[in-house]
């Protein structure tokens, strides 16, 4: 790179990016009747991105200005070794400006991995929990058991790991009857809960718009049991962020057919493959795959493609939940959480 080359991401709306989503596979132990249909077809594993490959990839993201990493999937937990590649990432907090080294997972493997990832550094945790019904929880997750998630959640804080969040996808005659319930137990165990509008990413078996339900129906549920006041805090995301008298914890609303918040978005996101997604809800993408085979270790390269890359970020996206057909048709878990 010459030296007078930009040494931060700044698209052509001015947007700086400082945060970047990196899925690390699209497996998941769980078929999440939101986000998968009941059989899917996973990319081969070659055309994976090698966490070798990620590693490079975050350490060039980290040094253009990226300081929020979050993992996500899929299911990260299922992809082998990621607890090397966790602690790899948690290096570069010590080598660049990373501040934060999130992580999204369904928690069903957090037992197992939690004193590990505390260790390595990670700072927070986004874990989906759509029901506190054992039955239900088995229904909306197709595989999935509660108590192994309980129990991951409880690893998670034993191991140090206390700052957590919840993510619920309410959906309307599945869940909408455990708003209130799932806030309770998210301020009884010190966590933060969001709320999710579920998306139309990707086929799945049931009708979406029969069960949308949204962020303002999910509001109304908690004010009649909690007095919510509205937060001023933004972390240049779809969220809006509530509090309850005497409580710490946050109550969060992602609303993601809002066009609001495209204005001071600061993320991009990375898929399994190696593709750079500029926007969640736009097809724009470049591959970094193919750049980074082409041309291994070569991390001048890697860094002007990612510079470049920025002038292809849409001034914003484009959801439609009462579209005939899925405007997006990768499923979350290709395009990462
Ligand atoms: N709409 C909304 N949320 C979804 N998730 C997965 N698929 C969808 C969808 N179609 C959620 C998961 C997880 C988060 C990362 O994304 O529940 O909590
Ligand atoms: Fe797996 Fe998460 Fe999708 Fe559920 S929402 S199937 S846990 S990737």
């Amino acid at each position: 790179m010459p030296d007078n080359a930009p040494t931060q991401l700044i698209d052509s709306f001015g947007r700086r990016v400082t945060y970047v989503r990196m899925s690390i596979t699209d497996r998941c132990d769980f078929r999440c009747v939101y986000c998968m249909d009941e059989e899917m077809i996973f990319m081969p594993r070659e055309k994976l991105l090698t966490l070798e490959e990620i590693a490079f990839l975050m350490q060039a993201f980290c040094e253009l200005g990226v300081e929020q990493i979050r993992i996500t999937g899929g299911e990260p937990l299922v992809r082998k070794n990621v607890d090397g590649l966790m602690q790899q990432l948690g290096a570069l907090k010590q080598t660049t400006g990373l501040k934060q080294l999130t992580l999204t997972t369904n928690g069903s493997r957090l037992s197992r991995y939690s004193q590990t990832f505390y260790d390595a550094g990670l700072d927070r945790i986004n874990i989906s929990l759509d029901s506190l019904k054992p039955e239900r929880f088995k229904q909306l997750t197709r595989t999935g058991k509660l108590d192994t998630v309980l129990a991951g959640i409880k690893a998670a804080q034993q191991a140090g790991l206390t700052k957590l969040k919840i993510n619920a996808v309410i959906m309307t005659g599945r869940n909408e009857d455990e708003i209130i319930d799932l806030a309770q137990f998210s301020l009884e165990h010190k966590m933060d809960i969001s709320y999710i509008e579920e998306m139309p990413l990707g086929h799945v078996t049931h009708d979406r718009q029969e069960s949308y339900c949204s962020s303002d129906t999910v509001r109304d549920t908690l004010k009649t049991a909690f007095n919510l006041t509205e937060s001023t805090v933004t972390t240049g995301g779809p969220s809006r962020y509530f509090h309850i008298a005497g409580y710490d914890n946050r109550i969060g609303f992602i609303s993601p057919h809002s066009h609001n918040f495209c204005a001071s978005c600061n993320r991009v996101r990375v898929t399994a493959e190696g593709r750079l997604l500029l926007c969640l809800g736009q097809e724009h993408s470049v591959d970094l795959r193919h750049i980074m085979r082409a041309h291994p270790n070569d991390m001048p390269r890697l860094k002007q493609t990612l510079i470049k890359a920025m002038a292809i970020k849409p001034e914003s996206h484009d959801f439609k939940i009462d579209a005939p057909q899925p405007i997006i048709f990768r499923h979350m878990s290709v395009t990462g959480g």
